[in-house]
């Protein structure tokens, strides 16, 4: 048996992307295997955001292709709705809906996208809170939650979609650093429970213990790709030696 013909999770092809005369992303070429943890670092502006905004469509791409299992990404209408509910992405700024307690904010898109009858969404949502430690702060509203509670929530929004891949896009950055371990032990906990997952991440602690694979983008490139022992030990170019210098603070 060979795997070669797997489809991947994701599959990204000389994928090209303009903000004006900015290039963001450079053909960039990409395949995650379902169940693989990639980690993508790099400097500041370098198009990190962008690429994981492209794989749920949140920004259009200017040429190449985009597959989720196979799939072309679909541009509008239910099926982008559905793309939106299989590619769960977790943002910075949580992104909570003030206005609804936890419990509402995990039940919204399950009621809403995948019409699912209330009492199953109801008894889903609160597996997930409990799931992720936040049980009990159910009937709160999201300003009566810290941030570390907060982001837990978003994580437990987006499984309440049962998506095949998650994003996260710097999920521990708008946090105290006190809350930064209670929301990356419930991603770690998720990796280890084989969900495919693309994470922008300054946590090299994080990197080095759930990644499969470090993506290293510099200038909307992908400049190396390789695994976290590797990528920390022996870096092969330049760039990523002086990104490394600079965040271990060497
Ligand atoms: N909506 C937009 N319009 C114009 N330029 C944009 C837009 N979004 C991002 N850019 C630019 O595209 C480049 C890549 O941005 P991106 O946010 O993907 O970088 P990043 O690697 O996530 O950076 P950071 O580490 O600061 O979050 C940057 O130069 C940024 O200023
Ligand atoms: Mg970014």
């Amino acid at each position: 048996m060979t795997d070669t013909f797997v489809t991947p999770m994701i599959s990204m092809r000389d994928v090209q992307k303009h903000f004006g005369d900015l290039h963001v992303l450079r053909d960039v070429t990409l395949d995650v295997p379902r169940g693989q943890v990639v980690v993508v670092l790099g400097p500041s502006g370098s198009g990190k955001s962008t690429l994981c905004r492209t794989i749920n469509r949140l920004e259009p791409i200017d040429s190449g292709e985009i597959r989720v299992e196979g799939e072309l990404l679909p541009e509008e209408g239910r099926d982008l709705a559905r793309l939106r509910a299989d590619v769960g992405m977790v943002f910075q700024s949580f992104n909570l809906f003030s206005h609804k307690t936890i419990l509402e904010n995990v039940m919204l898109g399950p009621l809403k996208v995948r019409k699912d009858d209330k009492a199953q969404a109801r008894k889903r949502a609160v597996e997930l809170l409990e799931r992720v430690g936040v049980g009990s702060q159910q009937d709160k509203y999201p300003a009566q939650l810290s941030g570390g509670q907060q982001q837990r929530v978003a994580i437990a929004r987006s499984l309440a979609m049962n998506p095949k891949v998650l994003l996260f896009d710097e999920p521990t950055s708008a946090l105290d650093p006190e809350m930064v371990s209670e929301v990356l032990d419930v991603m770690v906990s998720l990796a280890k429970e084989g969900m495919t997952m693309i994470v922008v991440t300054h946590e090299m602690g994080f990197a080095r213990k759930a990644a499969d694979r470090i993506i290293f983008m510099a200038e909307g490139q992908v400049v190396e790709d390789t695994e976290p022992e590797r990528f920390f030990t022996e870096p092969e170019s330049d760039r990523a030696k002086d990104f490394l210098s600079k965040i271990l603070g060497g």
